[in-house]
């Protein structure tokens, strides 16, 4: 008797929380959806403001179907309709500068060590994968421009190797393809310092986990910006903000790069996105 009762108490408790539940999620919706019809409603006179034609930027190459940041990741970018390559720029022991995205080697070839440990020639004997090699920052922008795309190269790791940003320029300088470049940096001062140096040069700080302003002191002449998707998601006015203040706003992506996010994104009025697949972006944008 006492163990029916006891049972039927213990359904009862499970059914309350069930009950429960069911209304926190209800609120939840109600709270999300409430969140971005608001924003809809509030930004419809700017729906005007959408970029006509938003750029694909291809993330590290096409780095779905070819090792990241070699020249085979490049080509096939730009057989997949890429407008920009995006890339990473680290610095060798002998001081050159080479396209890879970690500080050290072991993720992306067959050696091992850091970057800044190996020379040119150490590094260029490395197996990145179906025979690919490091290539220099050179021959990078060599391939962009035979190929005329846009260059959207990462001062990566840049506190490690004071004054890449500058080297980076001086290159750019010398193939004349800096008016086709933007440089891009997690690292706000050196590239505040080489903008200041160079008048004509575009820069794009990068803004990360958490950052939803995308304003930057001492960048503020910066005419782009690069927003990570996640938090321009989370908090749409940032796209608009940027647009008021006369700025692009260029996406990238921590780890939700799925079409429906882009397609999002791409509503929320993003100039362009940074992203690993560039022939998938070109098929959500019909070109
Ligand atoms: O373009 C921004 C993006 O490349 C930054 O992240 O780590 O892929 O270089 P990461
Ligand atoms: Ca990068």
């Amino acid at each position: 008797m006492a163990g029916r009762s006891k049972r039927r108490l213990s359904w009862r408790r499970r059914r309350r929380m069930v009950g429960w539940l069911k209304i926190i999620l209800l609120w939840l919706v109600v709270i999300v959806v409430g969140y971005y019809a608001g924003y809809l409603v509030a930004n419809l006179q700017f729906q005007a403001d959408r970029p006509a034609d938003p750029q694909i930027i291809a993330h590290r190459g096409d780095r779905a179907h070819a090792p990241e940041d070699t020249l085979a990741a490049f080509r096939a970018a730009i057989q997949a309709g890429a407008d920009w390559l995006e890339l990473d720029v680290q610095r060798t022991k002998d001081g050159q500068l080479v396209v890879i995205h970690d500080e050290t080697v072991e993720r992306t070839t067959d050696g091992s060590g850091q970057v800044a440990d190996l020379t040119l020639e150490q590094i260029q004997s490395l197996d990145t994968g179906n025979g690919e090699r490091v290539p220099t920052f050179e021959e990078a922008i060599q391939l962009a421009k035979q190929a005329g795309v846009g260059f959207f190269p990462e001062a990566k790791s840049a506190p490690r190797y004071p004054g890449i940003e500058a080297e980076m320029v001086a290159a750019l300088r010398a193939q004349g393809y800096l008016e086709r470049a933007i440089l891009q940096s997690f690292a706000y001062d050196g590239l505040a310092e080489v903008a200041a140096d160079n008048p004509d040069l575009q820069v794009c700080p990068l803004f990360g986990l958490w950052q939803f302003d995308l304003d930057q002191p001492g960048l503020e002449s910066a005419r782009q910006v690069c927003a990570m998707g996640e938090m321009a998601l989370l908090y749409p006015w940032m796209i608009r903000q940027a647009h008021q203040d006369g700025r692009q706003v260029y996406v990238w992506f921590g780890v939700i790069e799925h079409p429906l996010v882009m397609r999002i994104l791409l509503a929320l009025g993003a100039d362009g996105l940074i992203v690993d697949d560039p022939g998938r972006l070109a098929g959500i944008l019909k070109r």
